[in-house]
């Protein structure tokens, strides 16, 4: 089978790398189109610039990076350093890029790489707020009967992570997050839900780290700083390692589980801005817009994990 066209529109954020590292380190399945970078775990020039770190990390000095959005649609960015460090990547200190940023926009470069290729063959891979994915959208309208799907990583059956309704990247913007769940293109929603069951443990750290190439080296500092917040915060053995969900979900969808259902997200409201409400039970009545996948192989998706960073 060919392998899937992709964009991943990311904003690495420790976890955004992983996805990166794993989409590179599997050509048989993943083609990776181009990164776009959006403002959320910290400001666009930090998420910018730690994408082509990262490429530079594995060697990809060809794949684009396309900057995208620096701030939500409507409400002021709120980012979170204190998950992820200063830089957005601290537990490692990789050196400046060398690699430029392209000079199209990622709204723009979303635009054109879907419109190029044939329809139905790229598939969208947000892993941050879905400004720069709405904004795509709504710009050229075009694009959604011609996407093969969106996979994204946001959003939560039950509990949120930076409130008590509310997933970090649909609370960053919730707007984006209304416009593309309502657009009508096939979603995948990855949330906190099934995140929360691929903990960062320290024995799997230390498969990370038993690679013992300078790569997975790196990938283990960092990881091993992501870590700290949420194992204090929640009281669990490590933190959930997010992103890379919606690639391994490519790869081998078979590690995971869910259903259809309808989610609307919601934009107002004192204490559930950016919640996803899904409707699990089908309350409403209303059409399923959303594949809601709530459960993984833990253990599949970190021997998928570590076969793959031993390669790059
Ligand atoms: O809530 C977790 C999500 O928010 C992850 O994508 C993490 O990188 C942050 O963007
Ligand atoms: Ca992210």
């Amino acid at each position: 089978m060919a392998p899937r066209a992709l964009i991943l529109d990311c904003d690495p954020g420790q976890d955004d790398a992983v996805a990166l590292l794993l989409a590179l380190a599997s050509p048989a399945e993943v083609e990776l189109l181009a990164v776009t970078t959006v403002a959320g775990n910290v400001p666009l020039a930090r998420t910018s610039e730690n994408a082509r770190k990262v490429l530079e990390l594995a060697g990809r000095r060809d794949v684009p990076v396309h900057a995208g959005c620096p701030r939500p649609i409507l409400v002021p960015l709120e980012t979170a350093e204190y998950v992820h460090g200063e830089t957005g990547l601290n537990g490692v200190e990789l050196p400046p890029p060398s690699l430029p940023l392209a000079a199209e926009h990622a709204v723009d470069a979303i635009v054109r790489l879907v419109m190029e290729r044939p329809p139905g063959t790229v598939t969208l891979c947000p892993t941050g707020p879905l400004t720069n994915v709405a904004l795509a959208i709504v710009k050229e309208p075009a694009i959604v009967p011609r996407l093969a799907e969106i996979v994204l990583m946001g959003g939560a059956k039950e509990l949120g992570n930076v409130t008590a309704a509310a997933e970090f990247n649909f609370f960053v913007d919730p707007h984006a997050a209304a416009i593309v769940f309502e657009c009508g293109a096939p979603v995948t929603m990855i949330g906190l839900d099934l995140t929360h069951q691929v903990l960062i443990t320290e024995e799997r750290l230390a498969r990370i780290r038993a690679i013992g190439t300078p790569l997975a080296e790196a990938v283990a500092g960092f990881l091993a700083f992501y870590n700290r917040y949420d194992r204090e915060r929640y009281g669990i053995p490590g933190a959930p390692l997010h992103d890379p969900c919606v690639i391994a979900h490519l790869i081998r969808p078979e590690l995971f589980r869910g259903k259809r259902c309808r989610v609307d997200i919601e934009t107002e409201g004192r204490f559930c801005r950016g919640r996803s409400v899904v409707d699990w039970w089908n309350r409403s009545g209303r059409p399923a817009n959303a594949l809601v996948l709530t459960e993984a192989d833990a253990l599949g998706f970190f021997d998928l994990l570590v076969e793959r960073l031993a390669r790059l």
